[in-house]
């Protein structure tokens, strides 16, 4: 019989050695240690420097992922990069597959921002699922310093780099219990990192654009509103489709945007304080890592024991929203 169950075997995680403490940014934007901590829960955040890559943050996460499942980078099938700020717009999957020397792993970005771990894990779930594949490496990075306007207080202050990692391998009994996914468009101008450019004239009669990405924008307020009234939304999506009541799930790790966040959906969903998973303070936002680096860093810290019951959500631009259960370990 073939395994089509999904096990999430172990995890990893990375992030730069240099933190920005709240007090250092009064240096660059009107801001407070006070603000930024009560508004938000951040007390700092790391930044990589300029001779540190997202390939090389993702590979180092991996690495430990890799060894805490008990695998060689030569047993993966299967590579997903989860980022929305790769070294190159084509994609800086196969950078890790080089870097790890996954030799026999097909290698590929996601894009889906803050969502995209739990994208990503559904997504690589599937190659489990239909017996496609049966070692795969999902990775959330993000180094979101490059993409920020640093004279903006509304969004510098939030944001820091990382790496978090897992790997998914196949098993008789699926741990991936249930998931939901939502994607909306019509939102999509809440939070941007847009390409602006200019037209030229390439020949005449036919113009192309010549620009760049321009920094992150974020309707603060809208994107809160709407992570407080859709992420206990589809988290309750996932249980039900897992077959599991609230009181079921041991540990509840959110996407790290702002503590008044977490605090919100765990109250209404009546998530008792001690199940959930915090490191914001540490970290800051780091996209579609937060999840990853939390996740590990709580196994690492025996918190999250094997066979405990997670449930995680992750939601931002696109708009994009997500929740998948599982159940940790082999
Ligand atoms: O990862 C993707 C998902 N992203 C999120 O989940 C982010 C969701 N949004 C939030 O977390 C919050 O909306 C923020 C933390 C971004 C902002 O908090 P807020 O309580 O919604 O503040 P606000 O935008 O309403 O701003 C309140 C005041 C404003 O001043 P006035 O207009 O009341 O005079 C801002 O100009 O705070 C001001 N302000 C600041 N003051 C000091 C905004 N940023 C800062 C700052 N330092 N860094």
């Amino acid at each position: 019989m073939q395994n089509l169950g999904v096990a999430i075997t172990g995890s990893g995680s990375a992030v730069p050695a240099t933190s920005l403490e709240n007090q250092r940014l009064t240096e660059l934007v009107e801001t407070s240690d006070e603000w930024i901590a009560t508004r938000t829960g951040i007390r700092q955040r790391r930044l990589a420097l300029p001779d540190e890559s997202l390939s090389s943050l993702a590979t180092a996460a991996a690495h430990q992922a890799i060894a805490a499942a008990g695998i060689t980078a030569a047993d993966l099938d299967l590579i997903v990069l989860a980022t929305s700020t790769p070294d190159d717009l084509f994609g800086s999957a196969c950078q890790v597959q080089a870097q790890l020397g996954a030799t026999q792993a097909v290698a590929f970005d996601l894009t889906a921002a803050c969502s995209g771990f739990v994208f990503g894990l559904v997504t690589a779930a599937q190659y489990i699922k239909t017996g496609v594949y049966q070692n795969v490496l999902l990775i959330g990075a993000d180094i979101l310093s490059r993409w920020v306007d640093w004279q903006d207080r509304r969004t510098c202050v939030l944001f820091g780099d990382g790496a978090g990692a897992v790997v998914l391998q196949a098993a008789v009994s699926d741990r991936l219990l249930g998931f939901a996914l939502k994607s909306d468009g019509r939102q999509n101008h809440h939070l941007n990192l847009p390409y602006a450019g200019s037209s030229k004239e390439l020949i005449p009669g036919i113009k192309v654009t010549k620009g760049s990405y321009q920094p992150i924008e974020m309707n603060g307020k809208e994107v809160y509103r709407f992570a407080v009234q859709r992420v206990p939304e589809i988290i309750d999506k996932a249980l039900f489709a897992a077959n599991l009541s609230v009181d079921e799930i041991d540990w509840l790790v959110l996407h790290q945007a702002n503590q008044r966040i977490i605090d919100a959906v765990a109250q209404r969903l009546n998530i008792a304080e001690h199940k959930v998973i915090s490191n914001l303070a540490q970290y800051g936002n780091t996209s579609a890592a937060s999840i990853p680096l939390a996740l590990d860093e709580a196994v690492r810290q025996g918190k999250i024991k094997p066979n405990d019951i997670i449930a995680a959500s992750g939601f931002g631009a696109g708009l994009t929203w997500g929740a998948a259960i599982f159940q940790w370990g082999k």
